[in-house]
């Protein structure tokens, strides 16, 4: 299914209107997955402001790098900081053994959760997703969970949810701003065999600015 693009004037207002969906998506709580990166955090500023039922909401990072917790590179320390004090559920990838074990220990977490509300999702220049890269063994794990090394994004070492759980949401939304990101997001639009191309969902929502949808104001 084709995405449903909605560009907006800038990173602000994509930014918006992307929480304003994924607070619409969990109004009945739910699991959501949400991910990494710099581009998200005007959403979650949104988001963490809206009246949504808190309690009933559990939030995971699409993907987690293998760094000491606390660390302010890491997905978590993020999620923490928007979503921390609002009393959702959080679920945390135990990184400190090793990827693999983080992931085993997040597919138990997740397991009795599934399946997901919603994903909303980064781009990456390089077509990635969550940390999904190009031509990575992680692409092809079946199981919910897959370590990463060797990824071309740093830290090397990642956890990510796999394409098993990032599939089952009803909704993935992918918010993709700043004129870096045209080429990729170009591609998720014409479904080329990027990482992203391949979550599906219901409904998938692209949420971009002029800049990356490569329109002038
Ligand atoms: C991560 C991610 C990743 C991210 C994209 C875009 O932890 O790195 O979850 O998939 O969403 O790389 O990152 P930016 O928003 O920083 O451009």
């Amino acid at each position: 299914m084709a995405p449903i693009l909605r560009i907006h004037e800038n990173h602000e207002l994509a930014s918006s209107a992307a929480a304003s969906l994924v607070g619409e998506l969990l109004h009945k709580g739910g699991l959501a997955a949400l991910a990494g990166g710099r581009t998200p955090r005007n959403a979650y500023q949104r988001l963490a402001k809206l009246a949504l039922p808190w309690s009933e909401i559990q939030l995971v990072a699409s993907d987690e790098r293998l760094l000491p917790d606390g660390d302010p590179e890491r997905n978590d320390t993020l999620l923490d900081e928007y979503f921390g004090r609002l009393g959702c559920t959080r679920l945390h990838f135990d990184t400190r053994e090793s990827a693999e074990a983080a992931a085993s220990d997040m597919e138990q977490k997740l397991k009795p959760l599934l399946p997901l509300k919603l994903a909303l999702l980064g781009l990456g220049e390089d077509g990635h997703t969550a940390s999904l890269f190009p031509g990575n063994p992680a692409l092809q794990v079946r199981s919910l969970v897959a370590p990463v090394h060797d990824a071309a994004k740093p830290p090397p070492d990642r956890v990510t949810l796999s394409y098993s759980t990032l599939n089952t949401g009803k909704a993935v939304v992918f918010l993709v701003t700043g004129a870096g990101k045209g080429e990729a997001l170009h591609q998720l639009l014409h479904g080329e065999n990027i990482p992203a191309s391949h979550v599906q969902a219901e409904q998938v929502w692209v949420f971009a600015d002029r800049a990356a949808a490569g329109q002038r104001s």
